[in-house]
This record gives structure tokens, C-alpha cells and sequence, in this order.
């Protein structure tokens, strides 16, 4: 099948809620699939009682070239010209990265190129920052590093937790992605 940049396929690890946002939300893109690395992902069972496609295995003590060279295959096989990772929580290969190179979006919980990797919303709290957010990028080998292609920016207050931080973020998130993502697809 020949990828369509306006098929999308979304990876997720967990809780999927960039997923909800990105499948309620999505104009001028479709979903054809949502792949995750956990079969228990609570994401999977809302995608697929809304009739969207699914695939699951679990990547915990799987060789990495292994487990990216299969979904990879089911990623073209579903049709997706762009691959929406959102909260998806592993490292993908090289190899993996090259396959689908200049068609993967992730969502960050951070202001990029700040805090890449785990733990933002605690180390923006221990900075001291009076702005936090979160970021749409495109998906290169070095983790988190690839072209920033949008933002959106949250106050930090006094009274700011992680949790508060997190809940203000992921509000953010949610109106942030899918309209960079229709951009992306568009593009
Ligand atoms: C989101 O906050 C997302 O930005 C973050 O995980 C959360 C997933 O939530 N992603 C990363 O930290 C990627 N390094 P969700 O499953 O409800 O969308």
C-alpha cells in the first residue's frame, strides 16, 4: 500500500489520552491504526471500541531490532503516511527511525530543547521556571532532538505541584497536537 501522509497511525505505552485528543479531534488526517508496546495500554480498548484498528505486543525483553522490524511492517501495512507517537514510552531502533524518517511527529511535556528525556515537570519545578509547556517534533535518532514544529506554554506559579504542572501540560497537549499533526499531514 502506498503511505498516505493523511493516514495516520498513533503509538502509545499507557493511559492514551493524546490519542482520545488526536481521533476526537481529527480533521484533515485519519486514523487507521493504534499500536502500542503494552497489550494492557487502558488506550487500546477505547481505540478499539470506537471501531479503529489496533495492534499490541509486548516489548518488554524483546530484541529491539526484532520487535521495530514487526511493527514497522504493520504500520505500512495499515497504509499510515505519518506515525503520531503519544505518550509511547520506547526507544525505537536506527533502524526504525530511517525506515519511517521525516514522517514521525511526538508530543514532549517540556519547552524543547529543555528537559529532554523523563521527569519534566519536576525539573522545570526545581529550575525555578515561570514557564513551562509542552512540544510537537518531528522524530529523529537522538532522543528528543528533532525540528521543534510547535509549542504551547503554561504559567508556573507559586502554589505548582507536579501533579498541577502535569494536569495544566497535558490540557495544553491535547489542543496542541492534533493541530500540528493536521499541519504535518497537510504538508
Ligand atoms: C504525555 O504527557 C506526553 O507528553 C508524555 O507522556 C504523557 C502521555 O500521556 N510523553 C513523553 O514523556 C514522551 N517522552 P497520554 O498517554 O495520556 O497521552
Amino acid at each position: 500500500m502506498t503511505p498516505d501522509p493523511r493516514k495516520v497511525a498513533i503509538l502509545i505505552s499507557g493511559r492514551g489520552s493524546n490519542m482520545r485528543a488526536l481521533v476526537e479531534k481529527a480533521e484533515g488526517y485519519e486514523v487507521t491504526l493504534v499500536a502500542s508496546n503494552r497489550p494492557s495500554a487502558p488506550g487500546l480498548a477505547w481505540a478499539e471500541e470506537r471501531g479503529i484498528e489496533t495492534w499490541s505486543e509486548d516489548s518488554r525483553g524483546q530484541d529491539r531490532a526484532d520487535f521495530d522490524k514487526r511493527l514497522g511492517d504493520r504500520l505500512e501495512e495499515s497504509g499510515a503516511g505519518t506515525i503520531a507517537l503519544a505518550g509511547f514510552m520506547r526507544i525505537l531502533g536506527p533502524d526504525f527511525i530511517r525506515r519511517f524518517e521525516g514522517r514521525m511527529l511526538n508530543i514532549h511535556p517540556s519547552l524543547l530543547p529543555k528537559y529532554k528525556g523523563l521527569d519534566t515537570h519536576a525539573r522545570a519545578l526545581e529550575a525555578g521556571d515561570a514557564e513551562h509547556g509542552c512540544s510537537v517534533h518531528v522524530v529523529t535518532e537522538e532522543l528528543d532532538a528533532g525540528e521543534v514544529v510547535a509549542q504551547a506554554r503554561v504559567p508556573v506559579t507559586d502554589s505548582d505541584t507536579i501533579g498541577t504542572l502535569e494536569a495544566k501540560v497535558l490540557i495544553e497537549e491535547h489542543k496542541l497536537y492534533p493541530q500540528a499533526l493536521a499541519r504535518f499531514a497537510a504538508r
